[in-house]
């Protein structure tokens, strides 16, 4: 399946090792999960239907699941509780890229026309919603509170995560601090709560599951960092998704936050002006990736990624040695490293 595909393209050669013991790892419980998924994303609208089938056979790392995946079997056994609730967050994943590409008038995604190209907005911000709904519908079929609490709270998060970038959208004056606010929003609850829901199912201690939840967080972080220097230096044929988009849409990350701190009044404006002009017709895309490297941007943002990378890492190494401790702990690595 385009899964473990996509998961081994995943590792780089130096890790393939690894990649491969983690991969047996989970095999058998991802490719239930993609049967659940499969199953159910059919709904009477076949927009809908159609929408979750072109996201799912288009590939995806498929990294939430397997990190829930992974905590529940380090805090017990795997039940198909588990498969189900990572058929949940992929499916919870999957309606937040659907409205992210709404909201970012995306181009593509997965190395494919992104859903909004190919159905239109409408129809992508219902097919949304349902598949948000279609998620707590599995989720609900468990008849567990917690379960339901931290994915209500996490999308709550996630929304107003959306909402708040909205509201910075354009601004040059991104602070450090506003900018890890969002990431913790948008995407490392996200992996927060999928270690934190694997230990839950597992029945795992508190203590347990809150580091589970501490550790995928920093990972979480780690990640974003990562794709938003991967936005200043991948190639779009690796990222499945267009390079320097992040500022065309408005938006400033990290290593551009780092530059602007140190750059000259002049290229404060070269900045100002594509996130005014919201294309790179008047300054291009290589000027501004000089200007982040003439001030260290991208060295400085791997470094700050790294620090997530390195607190997740200690996190995991509080667990007793076990196959899946050292899963967990490669998976940090393929985090870290990854080029897509
Ligand atoms: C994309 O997540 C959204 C971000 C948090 C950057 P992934 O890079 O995990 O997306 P897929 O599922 O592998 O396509
Ligand atoms: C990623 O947002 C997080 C969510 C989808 C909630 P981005 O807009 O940064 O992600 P990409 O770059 O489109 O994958
Ligand atoms: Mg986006
Ligand atoms: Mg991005």
């Amino acid at each position: 399946m385009d899964t473990l595909k996509g998961f081994m393209a995943f590792s780089r050669l130096g890790a393939t090792l690894t990649a491969l013991e983690i991969r047996e790892l989970v095999k058998a419980d991802l490719e239930k999960m993609e049967r659940v998924i499969g199953l159910e994303s059919v709904a009477s609208a076949d927009a809908v239907t159609s929408i979750s089938r072109h996201l799912q056979a288009n590939g995806g790392k498929r990294l939430r699941p397997i990190l829930l995946l992974l905590a529940n079997k380090l805090a017990g056994t795997t039940n198909d509780s588990a498969i189900a609730l990572a058929a949940v967050v992929e499916m919870i994943h999957t309606a937040t890229l659907v409205h992210d590409d709404v909201i970012d008038d995306a181009r593509t995604r997965r190395g494919k026309p992104s859903a909004n190209v190919l159905w239109g907005n409408q129809t992508c911000v219902l097919a949304g919603d349902w598949l948000y709904m279609q998620a707590f519908q599995i989720a609900l079929r468990e008849r567990n509170f917690a379960i339901l609490d931290i994915l209500i709270t996490l999308t709550q998060m996630m929304v107003e995560g959306e909402l708040r970038q909205l509201e910075t959208m354009g601004k040059i004056g991104v602070t450090e601090s506003d900018y890890m606010e969002l990431v913790d929003r948008k995407t490392a609850s996200l992996f927060a709560a999928c270690a934190r829901l694997g230990a839950v199912v597992a029945g795992a201690s508190e203590d347990v599951e809150s580091r589970l939840n501490d550790f995928a967080w920093n990972l979480g972080m780690a990640f974003q960092l990562v794709d938003d220097v991967l936005d200043f230096t991948a190639s779009e044929r690796v990222l499945g998704k267009p390079v320097g988009n992040d500022l065309r849409e408005g938006k400033v990350t990290l290593p551009l936050i780092y530059a602007l701190g140190a750059a000259t009044p002049e290229e404060r404006e070269m900045v100002a002006r594509v996130l005014a002009d919201r294309h790179y017709d008047n300054v291009s895309f290589s000027t501004v990736q000089t200007i982040v490297k003439r001030y260290d941007g991208i060295a400085r943002a791997k470094a700050r990624a790294q620090e997530f990378t390195e607190k997740a890492r200690s996190m995991m190494l509080s667990f007793p040695e076990s196959p899946y401790q050292r899963a967990l702990y490669a998976v940090t690595d393929l985090v870290t490293e990854r080029d897509h």
